[in-house]
C-alpha cells in the first residue's frame, strides 16, 4: 500500500482489515476506523495533539491495576458509559433504567440471607431498602441474586480502604420466590470520582468537579431474564444534577427518609432507631 493519500487513507485502511471473521467486530472497526478518520480530518489534529491524546492513555493504562480501571472512568467522564446504557434500556423497554456499573464491583461477594443487616459498625444514617422484583411479563420474579455495593461513611468504598472489614457494605442477596428483597444498611454518602490521573486532569480541564451524587449500586441476575446494573440514589442528594459521570436517572432517584410503620418496626426490632424506610422496585425484562 504505497499510495497512500489524505483522501483514499480510509478507505484504504478498511480494506486492509477486510479479513476479519467475526462479522460483528468487522463491523465495528469498520465504523471506529471510519469515525477516527473523520474525527482528525475534521479537527486537522496535530502531531503534537496526537501525541499528547495517546500520552495521556499510556497514563491511563499505568495507574490503572486490578483494583482500579482509569478506562472505566474515562468512558464514565465522556458520557459513554451511560450512553451505552441508554442503548441496553431502549432495547429492554419498560424495565428499570440501567446505570452505571462503575469501578468498584467485586464478583463473588458473600452470600447474605435476605433480609441481611449490612450496618455492622458503620457510621451514618440507618435505612431499611426493599420491595419488589418482577418482569415486564408481568408477576414476580423468582430465584433473583441481588448484589448490593455502596461506599461507607467516609466516602470510600471497601475496596480502595483498608482500614474497612472485608466485604463492609457489599454482599449478594438472594430475593424470595414472591420476588421480595430487603436488607438494612447506612446511607450511603456523595464521594469524588479519583481526581488524581487523567481522569481528573479531563474533569478539571473542561472547569467540572469530581463529586458524585450518594448512591447504592445494585446488580440483579435471575433465570431467563436479562441482568441489570442500576444504582438507586435519594431524591434531596444536592449532586444529582452535577453528577460527574452522568449516571442519574430520574426514574432511579427515590426518597431516603420515608418513616417506618408499626408493622415495619416491629419487622426490625434489631436495628437500632431511629431508621427510615427505602422503597425501590425493580422491573426485568426477559430474555
Ligand atoms: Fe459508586
Amino acid at each position: 500500500m504505497r499510495d497512500l493519500t489524505y483522501d483514499n487513507i480510509t478507505e484504504r485502511i478498511i480494506q486492509a482489515y477486510d479479513g476479519t471473521e467475526d462479522a460483528r467486530l468487522k463491523h465495528l472497526l469498520t465504523l471506529l476506523i471510519g469515525k477516527l478518520h473523520e474525527f482528525a480530518k475534521e479537527a486537522e489534529l496535530s502531531q503534537g495533539e496526537w501525541l499528547t491524546a495517546v500520552e495521556f492513555l499510556r497514563r491511563a493504562g499505568d495507574i490503572s491495576d486490578a483494583q482500579r480501571n482509569e478506562f472505566i472512568l474515562l468512558s464514565d467522564l465522556f458520557g459513554l458509559s451511560s450512553l451505552v446504557d441508554l442503548i441496553a434500556g431502549r432495547q429492554a423497554a419498560d424495565a428499570t433504567e440501567p446505570s452505571l456499573l462503575g469501578p468498584f464491583h467485586v464478583d463473588g461477594t458473600p452470600e447474605r440471607a435476605n433480609g441481611a443487616d449490612l450496618i455492622c459498625g458503620n457510621d451514618g444514617a440507618r435505612i431499611v431498602v426493599g420491595g419488589g422484583i418482577t418482569s415486564t411479563d408481568g408477576g414476580a420474579v423468582a430465584d433473583a441474586r441481588l448484589e448490593i455495593w455502596q461506599n461507607a461513611a467516609n466516602g470510600r468504598y471497601v475496596n480502595e480502604d483498608p482500614e474497612q472489614p472485608t466485604d463492609n457494605l457489599r454482599c449478594t442477596l438472594r430475593a424470595g420466590d414472591d420476588g421480595r428483597y430487603c436488607f438494612s444498611t447506612v446511607k450511603p454518602v456523595p464521594y469524588r470520582v479519583p481526581g488524581d490521573g487523567p481522569g481528573g486532569e479531563l474533569v478539571r480541564a473542561g472547569g467540572r468537579d469530581t463529586w458524585r451524587p450518594a448512591h447504592i449500586h445494585v446488580r440483579i441476575t435471575a433465570p431467563g431474564h436479562r441482568p441489570l446494573v442500576t444504582e438507586i440514589f435519594d431524591t434531596t442528594d444536592p449532586y444529582l444534577e452535577s453528577d460527574a459521570v452522568f449516571g442519574v436517572r430520574e426514574s432511579l432517584a427515590v426518597p431516603f427518609d420515608r418513616t417506618p410503620t408499626d408493622a415495619e418496626l416491629s419487622r426490625h426490632p434489631d436495628i437500632e432507631r431511629p431508621f427510615n424506610m427505602v422503597d425501590v422496585d425493580f422491573v426485568l425484562a426477559p430474555t
